[in-house]
């Protein structure tokens, strides 16, 4: 069993941006700017939000968060996402979900410039990855096909089963594994909440994604001897022994999956860092579009 590291995985990524945005600036461009929108106080979005600001850091780029109560309304928020849109010093943004109940996520999302869209939640960007044309791949399926490029797995011919049909994860999670590419080209079968057999289809993969946010949801017994298992699941399971009161879950029961895995990833240190690399990889091409498009 081999662990799929996506800490050491998006370090080395990290390295190759920080080199580009280096070249760059010695021929006189500027660095990429990508600006995160976060609306009040959720724990994990804040978290997740600063993780993406200190990534933008660590390879140079510029970053501007902004922040807004629970109490920001949907028009104001769409002010800004215009103000975003029409600012030619952002090349990207982000809109970190989920929003307040009391604002449409699809009506705010369909007002991002697809052009700066690069968490790829556009319904633009969504259509074109469908039809393997060029757009920004959302930043955790992109993740995943990284993660497995770069372990060098073979997914032609496969079996993947991906659990959960998510907008933000399943759904393009499986659209990227079974379309005519590299990494790609499997045989996809997707199971979501109203699915029976579960178990069974699962024991049929050759690769399985999970991204239900269940913790361990997972069993060894559902899982066939030799499989790739990717776990995308960070459910906050509470957990006296943490300072912070709590530790993050996966969809897969790690201690028992793992030894019928070839390669498994690990939560966290999985995929969570490779979503990061992939708005950063995303945002590198905003800015190339950008300079080429000037
Ligand atoms: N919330 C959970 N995952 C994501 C993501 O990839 N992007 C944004 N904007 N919000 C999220």
């Amino acid at each position: 069993m081999q662990i799929l590291d996506g800490n050491l995985t998006s370090r080395t990524i990290k390295n190759e941006i920080a080199q580009k945005v280096q070249e760059w600036q010695s021929k006189g461009i500027r660095k990429p700017h990508l600006a995160a929108v976060l609306v009040g106080e959720n724990g994990a979005s804040m978290t997740y939000v600063g993780a993406k600001v200190k990534a933008c850091e660590e390879v140079g780029f510029d970053s501007t968060l902004i922040q807004r109560p629970a109490s920001c309304t949907e028009d104001e928020l769409l002010a800004i996402v215009h103000d975003l849109n029409a600012n030619p010093d952002i090349d990207g943004y982000i809109i970190q979900l989920p929003l307040p109940a009391h604002i449409s996520d699809k009506r705010v999302l369909e007002a991002v410039d697809p052009s700066k869209d690069v968490d790829g939640f556009h319904p633009e960007n969504i259509g074109r990855m469908a039809l393997n044309l060029p757009c920004f791949l959302p930043a955790t399926p992109a993740g995943i096909v990284t993660l497995l490029e770069r372990y060098g797995i073979e997914t032609s011919g496969k079996h993947c089963v991906v659990l959960g049909r998510s907008h933000i994860v399943g759904m393009p999670m499986t659209l990227l594994m079974q379309r005519n590419a590299q990494p790609g080209n499997c045989t996809v079968t997707v199971v979501h909440s109203k699915s029976k057999n579960i178990d069974a289809i699962c024991r049929e993969a050759d690769i399985i994604i999970a991204a239900i946010g269940q913790p361990e949801f997972v069993k060894a017994d559902m899982v066939k001897q030799g499989a790739v298992v990717v776990d995308v699941g960070i459910t906050r399971v509470a957990d006296a022994s943490k300072k912070s009161g709590f530790r993050l879950c996966g969809d897969v029961a790690f201690d028992e999956v793992a030894p019928k895995c070839s390669f498994i990833t690990p939560v966290p240190g999985g995929v969570g860092p490779m979503t990061i690399v992939s708005l950063l990889m995303n945002t590198l091409l905003a800015a190339e579009n950008r300079s080429v498009s000037k």
